[in-house]
Order: C-alpha cells, then structure tokens, then sequence
C-alpha cells in the first residue's frame, strides 16, 4: 500500500482554490453524449481513474472520443442511440459503482453480449438493485451469487416500461433505469423515498429528453432523441467538503473555493456546517450546463454537535465520511442515523470510519445504521497506537484521514493513498501546498 505522510498544520489555513470537477457529472457527460447526436465538446471534465473508466468503455463499444490537455477538454461524437457495437473484451469498471450501474442501464438495450467486472471491492457490492429492476424491464442480465454481484452479463435486451418505487435511494439506480427507459416501449415511472442527485434528470433534459422530475417521481417517455450540447463540468462538492472541513476544524482558517456545484442533491453538508456553527456564504451563484455552480466562502467557528439522519443522508452520503471527523472535532455529541448504505459504498464506511476514529482517540459508537461521535470540543486528535488502521481504505477514507491528521498531534503515515487518484488526483499536492503556505 502507498503511504502519505501529513503533518499538523502549523497556522491557520487561509487560500483559494479549485476543486477538482464533478465525478458524478463527468460520469454522465460521457456516458448521455455518446448516444446523442452530434459533437459535445466537454470541458472541465475529471480525469480521475473512475471517469476514465466510463470514458474506455465508451471506446470499447465502438464510440469515438478525443481528448486533449489532460483531459481539459474532451470531445464525444455521438451517434444516436443505436451507434454502439459489441466489444470484443470485458468492460472493466475498477473501483466505480457509478460506471458499473449506469452502464448496466445502457447495455441491457443492446442486443450484444457485454460482460462488466471490476476490482474486488466493486465485486463484493451489491448489484442486484440494478439487476432486479432491468430484469422487470425485460432484460436478459445476470450476475454471480444468484444475480446479486458482478461480473454482470448482459445479452440481449427489448425492453418496457415500468413503474418501478425504488426499496432505496439511489442515484445509480435511478440512473441505469432512466437510460434503460429512453430505450423501452411505453413509458418508465419512478418513485423515490427520499430525493437523491438528480444529475442524469437535468442532463438528460439539457440534450433535449422528454422527461418530467419534480419532488420523488421521474417520469421518461420512449421514442426520445438526445442532441449534442457543449458542457463544463463545476467543481465537485465532494471534494469541497474536504477543504471545508478543513477550514472548520483549524481555528481562525478562512477559505474560498471556487465553482463549485451547489445541487441542492449535493449540498447537504453546506446546511450542516452551518448548523453546527460555521461560518459559510455561498457566493456569485449562476447556471452553468443545467447545474447550479456558485462560489463557496467558509470561515472557522465554534463547532457544535449535530444530528444527521432522514432526508438529509442522501444530500451528504459521500460527505459523510469527512462530516465525522468534523463532528469529532465538535463540542458534544453527534449522531448519523439512517445511514446503512454507507455500509454498500467502496468500503463499509460506517465501520471503517468507527475504527478510524478510535484510532484518532475519539469516543464512537457504531450503530447498524449509523455512528454516535463523542466530539473532542476542538482538543488536537492523538493517535493511539493499540488500535490498527482499518484493513481497507477506500479515497474517501484516506482523504478524510489526511484533513484529521492537519489537526493531530503528530504526523500520521496514512496507508491506501493509491485510492485517492479514483476521484481526486491532485489531492495530495493541494494538501502539501496548504502545508508550505502555512510555515
Ligand atoms: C453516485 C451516487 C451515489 C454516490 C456515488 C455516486 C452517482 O450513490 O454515493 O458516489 O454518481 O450517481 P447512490 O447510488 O447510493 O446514490
């Protein structure tokens, strides 16, 4: 495993900075321009491991994608919904739920065989949420363990469609049944518990689908034609969160970071920061690409403990991992309820992050749906060398581990900082520049 060293930060943080583009967005833009028509040029688009992925799959099955400057800019030529050809060799997806899912969506169409796999975490989590509810659509999908994990073979695939109310909440989910429903007769209905991001709703209405999203219901027609459209991807909340974290534990920080997705399905941890005290301004708020995008400005202040559960978890659920070392930072104590899809994500983010914060001295208890955080009111973390680090890390872990070690009392040698690149490829060299400018 690679390891990363972070010292304590030795002054308060004050910066500006850009956050690496949106995943989820990324994801999308290449997955809805390859069967639009037309050319989509794609800037800003996030060249971590996981979007390059979704990107080499799309190669895979005969779409013609060029890319330039690192991926600054990034060019589909798409050709309608039936361009696609049957790939001679496995698609591999890596570490990506996201590419997994949505692709399944997308192929259940086709009339080819597609096999997707991918690395052993994404092999032990659970697919059959997407398989279930292709199968009612009229797919011919299977996958190992009774159709629960992948590899998932796909052969062939005429599909209705369905009214389908979704047991979870679950973008992924939602997604790969809306890409499915652009391709079935009759129309698709969907019905969420509780609202999750709605990336692939506003994009796929950007390139002109017919399809009706308002509260928890999605209804998508067939017969749809998607047109190509030029898109800038903003800067991932995700990623945010952890410099607003950051910035909200180190006393008298102050930070902006710039262009920024402010989704309401993804700004969760906005409303909760400023709950428990901080200081945050959102600021210069426009449209860009059907997104909302602003500027994020976030001053330290006292932390106060918090509880986070309902509707509220799926507007924070891959912040959640860094919200606990804010909490743990907070006076009192905290408490994520409502939270037992964290257990399904790269790592079971619930019982890694109770490990992690023992090993940092934090009270915790872990519920089978959440954690109870006893916050430290501000005090340094101390490393407690009786507990081990969690035998797996997964990016999120090993970055909300890193922000903790800022607030240390020694420097911490954080393992599985290989994970990082999958969402944020330059994470270790913002950190180190944070470190240089605060000497
Ligand atoms: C994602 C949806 C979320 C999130 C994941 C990315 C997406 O998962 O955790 O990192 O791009 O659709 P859910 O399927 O649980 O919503």
């Amino acid at each position: 495993m690679k390891q990363f060293t972070v010292s304590p930060i030795k002054s308060a943080l004050k910066a500006t900075i850009s956050v690496p583009p949106d995943k989820s967005i990324s994801h999308r833009s290449i997955i809805i321009s390859s069967i639009a028509n037309g050319r989509t040029e794609i800037k800003n688009f996030l060249p971590a491991s996981d979007c390059l992925n979704t990107l080499k799959i799309m190669q895979q099955l005969g779409v013609e994608i060029s890319c330039c400057n690192n991926y600054e800019s990034v060019t589909v030529y798409g050709k309608g919904f039936h361009s696609f050809s049957e790939p001679k060799n496995i698609l591999n997806c890596g570490n990506s739920g996201t590419t997994m899912r949505l692709m399944s969506g997308l192929l259940s169409a086709h009339s080819f065989l597609s096999i997707l796999t991918g690395d052993d975490s994404l092999l032990s989590r659970p697919m059959g949420r997407v398989i279930e509810p292709l199968t009612l659509m009229g797919a011919k999908i299977s996958g190992r363990e009774h159709n629960t994990k992948a590899p998932i073979v796909i052969t062939a695939g005429v599909l209705h469609g369905i009214n389908y109310e979704m047991p979870i909440s679950s973008a992924q989910v939602k997604s790969a049944i809306m890409l499915a429903a652009l391709y079935a007769k009759g129309e698709t209905k969907i019905i969420e518990k509780e609202k999750s991001r709605d990336h692939t709703e506003r994009m796929l209405s950007a390139f002109g689908a017919t399809i009706q999203y308002d509260k928890n219901e999605i209804i998508i027609g067939s017969e749809q034609r998607l047109e190509a459209q030029n898109l800038f991807i903003p800067g991932d909340i995700s990623s945010a969160a952890f410099f607003m974290a950051a910035t909200s534990i180190i006393p008298g920080s102050e930070m902006v970071l710039q262009k920024v997705l402010v989704n309401p399905t993804r700004s969760g941890i906005i409303n909760v920061l400023k709950k428990m005290g901080a200081k945050v301004e959102v600021t210069n708020k426009k449209d860009i690409s059907g997104e909302p995008v602003a500027d994020i400005c976030i001053t330290a202040n006292e932390l106060n403990a918090i509880e986070v559960k309902g509707s509220t978890i799926p507007l924070l659920i891959d912040e959640i991992p860094i919200l606990c070392i804010i909490m743990a930072q907070a006076k009192g104590k905290s408490l994520i309820k409502d939270a037992k899809e964290l257990r399904f994500k790269e790592s079971d983010r619930l019982k890694t992050m109770a490990c992690v914060l023992r090993k940092l001295s934090v009270e915790v208890n872990e519920l089978e749906d959440g954690l109870e955080i006893n916050g430290l009111n501000g005090e340094p973390f101390k490393i407690n060398y009786s507990i081990e680090w969690p035998s797996h890390f997964d990016h999120r872990i090993a970055m909300s581990v890193a922000i903790a070690a800022l607030k240390a009392n020694e420097p911490l040698n954080i393992p599985g900082a290989e994970w990082i690149s999958t969402s944020f490829p330059d994470f270790e060299k913002i950190i180190n520049k944070l470190q240089m400018a605060a000497v």
